[in-house]
């Protein structure tokens, strides 16, 4: 029986209860017609499986699962390759449990520091996050499980996360907040998408029809299912409508019956009905058709997130090279981290994890390592017999390591940091080990950017973020030498709070989510204003050196529907191997539009002996150079020339190459009488139309054979005053004027002229 036989056999009560969740994890099922129900499970750089008492926010036990590096900490890996290996890896894992789809990966944008879930999302840029995650989803669906990439869209706050709205313009909307969903539909085809809890613009994700079906189907071209955030829906019958297909947890019937009465009624269509179910059974059939047998294989995984994290922790200070360390010095490690590594969030994304690796207990096999706990994480206040240990011990070593970073209560799912800082006693710790010790190394565990007061006095830094279950022996791999840092950070890191864009409207106001800061996110704003920060975007040292050099291009002129190839050496001139992230940003020269200073559009990760060079190369398109037109409502590439600069970050751009593109897309701007007389000179079919307007006027051109006191051309200069007039002003300052009804019958011509 195909699906829509399937279909016609149900009934309609059938149909309706097929649409929402059998319990808090699964889907229902319709026996006698042979529909299985599925197992869903968050997610994302985890297995969150709950067999007993479940919930969404990670209260009741799971079992016990590996948990991997977080997306704040994989993403600064600038490794698709790395991403999809996880990918593979939860993708076996769900298989071995009886997992259909597993909830992630969650791309949201890192508007602010704040947001308590930022420790789940990649990146500030769009760009990034959405290759990340369609490689991710790529590897978990190469193991015949499926992925949910959430939460679509906007949800860039904890704060009334179910109620807020927001309210973000057009262009923005395209450029920064779908743009990572865009990516992981169109490169990876996700089996499913999740709607976030809050409203976009006044409505609901939920029942977001311009949303799950205008850009999300008809634009994209996704064919999987949606689901609700869990508890996201908020009227059953216009989510169902608006695209909405699949509603979880189970509403214990009460929504079916909404679905129901709405059918009958007419006030929903069976055929939207129809549609729903269909998607929700073609997600089902595949993965029972794509079920197979898999072993969770623990320590396996386990292994994986140690490598996947010496990938992604990010050296941000090494002076003098006081890394890596020697292990026949005295060390201290100071701080409770170093025995109880924070390396996961609060939320439905922890997991129960399988064995968790502390620094101070990995580094025993290789130094002798003395330890004090330096502060006590359950308080902010200063523990004086702790701090004078911990100093006491740094000012008898030759190297004190400080592990340092966010507390649990700081930054979690449901509620958002209320400031950037690290707890006070972490930072007079870090000042009084530095202040006994000149060579001091801080290790980080935060989920997000936090300021560095003390950043002028450790010589080293390296930022783990929450880096999963095997970040102490990964930090160790680091600081001893055993691997080589090649994290690069996948947001800036401001001097300040209040340096950040969305810093004056960031939190609702009585529900109101103003984007106000527009395209300006991370980067984009601090390069645009050329603001001092603590760490670039797409920053990070290794243990060794790297130069660039022969910048080619394929072409120097394009059409924006060719694609163009980059290339670039690079070569390895320090003595150890290392991994350089080649960046490749776009600068367009001049534009119509206000766009950032640059935007990354190509990343390489590339791995290098001493001595070695290697060639690294980039395919781009019309992508790397458009800007979403809200006339157009699509990507739009404006003729003109763009910068390609090879940068080490956002920051130390090393090599540029300008070419020349020319948009094959007319443009049809649409002229008023407000219309500047510049743009209707600029545009090539209403050009000649302006022009005899202007010759109307009669500005005594004729006077002098054409030439004016200062023996320059009248006219000419006259048409260059006339450029900033109005169309309706066009005449304010001739001899001759021209009607109303004139000018107004020759704008209509201009708009005409263009079709
Ligand atoms: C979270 C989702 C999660 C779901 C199920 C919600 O509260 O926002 O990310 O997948 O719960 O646990």
């Amino acid at each position: 029986m195909n699906l829509k036989e399937m279909i016609s056999e149900l009934t309609l009560e059938e149909k309706a209860s097929l649409c929402s969740g059998g319990d808090f994890w699964h889907t229902k099922a319709v026996e006698r017609l042979g529909i299985p129900a599925i197992m869903v499970s968050d997610g994302p750089h985890g297995l969150r499986k709950q067999d007993l008492k479940a919930d969404h926010l990670g209260i009741n036990k799971s079992i016990v699962g590996v948990c991997f590096p977080t997306g704040s900490a994989l993403a600064c890996s600038f490794d698709r390759e790395l991403a999809r290996q996880v990918g593979q890896a939860l993708g076996r894992e769900c298989q071995a449990e009886n997992v259909a789809v597993l909830l992630g990966p969650a791309v949201n944008m890192k508007r602010s520091p704040l947001c308590g879930r930022n420790f789940e999302y990649f990146s500030e840029d769009p760009y990034l996050a959405g290759e990340l995650a369609a490689s991710q989803i790529e590897g978990v669906q190469s193991q015949g499980v499926g992925t949910s990439v959430k939460h679509f869209a906007a949800n860039n706050e904890e704060y009334r996360r179910m109620t807020s709205s927001s309210n973000i313009d057009e262009r923005t909307l395209h450029e920064i907040y779908l743009l990572p969903f865009e990516t992981a539909v169109k490169k990876s085809q996700p089996w499913t998408i999740m709607c976030s809890y809050n409203k976009i613009n006044g409505t609901y994700a939920s029942e977001n029809h311009r949303l799950l079906t205008e850009i999300l189907r008809n634009k994209w071209g996704f064919d999987g299912l949606v689901v609700s955030d869990w508890g996201a829906v908020n009227r059953r019958d216009a989510g169902l409508a608006a695209g909405l297909d699949l509603e979880m947890p189970s509403s214990d019937g009460m929504n079916d019956a909404v679905i129901v009465q709405a059918v009958k009624s007419g006030t929903l269509s069976e055929k939207d009905l129809n549609r729903a179910v269909e998607r929700i059974l073609r997600v089902v059939f595949h993965s029972t058709e794509k079920k197979h047998e898999e072993v969770f294989d623990r320590d396996a995984d386990h292994e994986l997130t140690r490598q996947t994290e010496r990938e992604c922790a990010v050296l941000l200070k090494n002076e003098q090279n006081i890394l890596p360390l020697n292990p026949k010095q005295k060390i201290a490690f100071i701080g409770k981290f170093a025995k109880e590594p924070r390396y996961q969030g609060g939320g439905s994304s922890h997991i129960n994890s399988y064995q968790v690796t502390g620094a101070l207990e990995s580094a025993k096999e290789i130094a002798n390592v003395t330890y004090a706990q330096g502060y006590d994480i359950v308080d902010d206040g200063i523990n004086q017999t702790l701090l004078r240990e911990a100093v006491e011990i740094a000012k008898s070593a030759d190297v004190a390591v400080v592990f340092a970073g966010l507390p649990a209560t700081f930054e979690s799912e449901g509620c958002d940091r209320t400031h950037m800082g690290m707890p006070a006693c972490q930072n007079v710790l870090i000042e009084e080990v530095c202040k006994v010790q000149p060579n001091t190394v801080v290790v980080l565990h935060n989920g997000s950017p936090v300021e560095m007061p003390w950043v002028s006095l450790p010589k080293g830094i390296l930022e783990l973020y929450l880096g999963g279950e095997a970040v102490g022996a990964a930090a160790v791999d680091l600081l001893f030498g055993f691997a080589n840092p090649c994290g690069r950070l996948a947001e800036t890191f401001p001097l300040k709070l209040s340096d950040n864009p969305s810093y004056l409207f960031y939190h609702s106001k009585n529900g109101e989510a103003d984007y106000r800061e527009g395209i300006f996110v991370g980067y984009r704003y601090y390069d645009k204003k050329k603001m001092p920060i603590l760490f670039p975007f797409g920053y990070g040292l290794s243990y060794t050196t790297f130069t660039y050099s022969y910048l080619t291009v394929s072409s120097k002129e394009i059409d924006d529907t060719d694609t163009l190839n980059v290339s670039v050496r690079v070569k390895n001139t320090g003595s150890v191997a290392g991994k350089e992230v080649v960046q490749l940003y776009v600068h367009e020269m001049e534009s119509a539009v206000i766009r950032p200073e640059k935007e990354l559009k190509g990343f390489e990760k590339v791995a290098l002996v001493p001595g070695e060079e290697k060639e690294v190369s980039f395919r781009l398109d019309k992508h790397t150079f458009a800007y979403y037109n809200t006339d157009l409502q699509d990507w739009h590439v404006e003729t003109g020339a763009f910068e390609l600069c090879i940068g080490k970050s956002s920051r130390e751009i090393v090599l540029r190459e300008t070419i020349a593109v020319r948009s094959t897309t007319k443009t049809c701007p649409h002229f008023t009488m407000d219309t500047p007389m510049y743009e209707v000179l600029g545009n090539p079919y209403a050009a000649p139309i302006a022009r005899e307007l202007i010759a109307l006027c009669d500005f005594g051109s004729d006077h002098n054979n054409g030439e004016n006191s200062l023996g320059e051309s009248t006219a000419s200069m006259m048409e260059a005053m006339t450029r900033e007039l109005p169309i309706h002003a066009v005449c304010s300052f001739a001899t001759k004027k021209i009607s109303r009804k004139d000018l107004e019958e020759a704008v209509d011509r201009m708009n005409d002229a263009q079709s």
